[in-house]
């Protein structure tokens, strides 16, 4: 097969037979195609898309790419869950022992953060002793007896996307629907889920910025699953604002407690965890409608059932949950309003960019994160407030906080007009 031709036909907006998709793929990842017309064809995607039929294709040859996690031992649907990512999301530390109260298998194998986003393995990594690298076999032995188990993403899972998605990254052409929508959908199919709910964020701190663009990678992720028979359900949910109260590791981990443990929560972080979590329960055919998944989920969350199998799952994974209580930043520095009115907007990806100058992210792939620090914030848009009220409380470990001080109190907006506080949950598409 002829690689330019391959190339060509993308760039005058033909359709790639499986063939053809498969040729460049594997050869890549064999190192016998170089980059330089991979990105071409990238480009070409990028310009010219991909069909349904195309994207499910190129997504399978993906997953084929390395290895597949069998989950079948335990006879049951492994549903998994995945975010696009934000600020404040801790849905996954809240869903996953909620998930496996119920009864329902939870085995995720989930990221690290980048950028302005965080990542769920640096979380629970903000507990002492907690161990985010098992072998497969103890991370499946684990998942059969206490129903849990929450790793790093480890192996030869999908090289294709390693490969790809480092190509993509240099060469702009990341934010291509089709682009996006294989490369998260061929890592939940390898790593051995049957169905999937999808957490897709929408907002100014998110990925994706409007419900229009929201909506078109959710549809093109929902055909995927249905072409590759992996039951697939997207929730658009709100990200413009931190979701919850707090950002941060140890922070975050310490608000997913409270939620399970004491009932204690701001409610945008509670819609969206119970409505990720209903969803998963739907597929995982534990209820027969929402109404019944919904109040399943908020029972365990109520007799503290879902607390309980947080403790078991840190404890299996060698984790110590009180020792985050803790974890104490160096100091903490309330920031106090300047201004008045109702809280109208905030750019919320100048806050995530504001917790990882304190050191609660990372900017690059190799730096180091520090657990302790973050941010609280006191207010959610629509509230009214005064000048001098206590709008947000950093936890520092630097000497010199003005910067950040100074881009959280920039990144937020307020008018005299009352603002209409709006739903978590946007849409679901299936
Ligand atoms: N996340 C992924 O895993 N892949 C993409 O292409 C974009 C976001």
């Amino acid at each position: 097969m002829n690689t330019v031709e391959i190339i060509n036909k993308k760039k005058y907006g033909e359709v790639l037979t499986y063939e053809e998709l498969q040729h460049v793929i594997t050869g890549y990842v064999e190192g016998s195609i170089p980059d330089y017309q991979v990105s071409s064809l990238l480009m070409a995607i990028y310009f010219n898309g991909l069909t349904n039929q195309e994207t499910s294709d190129l997504t399978e040859i993906m997953v084929n790419s390395g290895d597949q996690i069998d989950m079948s031992f335990l006879n049951t649907i492994v549903v998994d869950k995945h975010s696009t990512g934000g600020v404040g999301d801790k849905v996954s530390l809240i869903v996953a022992p909620i998930i496996a109260s119920l009864g329902i298998p939870f085995a995720k194998m989930s990221g690290r953060g980048l950028g302005h986003t965080g990542g769920t393995v640096d979380k629970l990594e903000s507990i002492e002793g907690f161990h985010t690298e098992l072998p497969l076999d103890k991370f499946k032995e684990q998942v059969k007896e206490q129903g849990i188990a929450l790793v790093g993403q480890s192996g030869n899972l999908v090289p294709a996307d390693k490969k790809l998605y480092a190509l993509r990254d240099v060469t702009g052409t990341v934010d291509s629907i089709p682009l996006i929508a294989s490369s998260i959908m061929s890592k939940k199919i390898a790593s051995g889920a049957d169905s999937i709910v999808l957490d897709i964020k929408v907002g100014n701190g998110a990925f994706m910025k409007t419900v229009e663009e929201a909506e078109k990678l959710a549809t093109a992720m929902v055909e995927i699953g249905k072409k590759l028979d992996r039951e697939t359900v997207a929730v658009l949910t709100r990200m413009d604002q931190p979701l919850g109260d707090e950002i941060g590791n140890a922070n975050e981990v310490i608000e997913a407690i409270k939620l399970l443990r004491d009932n204690d929560y701001s409610k945008d972080i509670y819609d969206v965890s119970v409505e990720i979590a209903s969803q998963m329960v739907l597929l995982a055919k534990k209820a027969s409608t929402i109404e019944e998944a919904k109040s399943l989920v908020s029972d365990v969350i109520t007799n503290g059932k879902a607390y309980s199998k947080l403790v078991e799952f840190v404890e299996a994974q060698d984790g110590n949950i009180e020792s985050v209580n803790e974890i104490k930043a160096n100091q903490s520095i309330d920031v106090l309003s300047d201004e008045e009115g109702y809280y109208a907007s905030v750019n919320t990806q100048s806050i995530g960019e504001a917790a990882m100058l304190l050191g609660a992210g990372r900017e690059t792939k190799e730096d180091q994160i520090d657990h302790q620090v973050g941010i609280t914030f006191h207010v959610k848009l629509g509230d009214a407030i005064k000048k001098g009220d206590k709008i947000a409380t950093i936890h520092s470990n630097k000497q010199n906080n003005d910067e950040v001080i100074q881009k959280i109190k920039k990144a937020m907006t307020y008018t005299t007009e009352a603002v209409e506080s709006k739903n978590s949950v946007i849409k679901i598409i299936k």
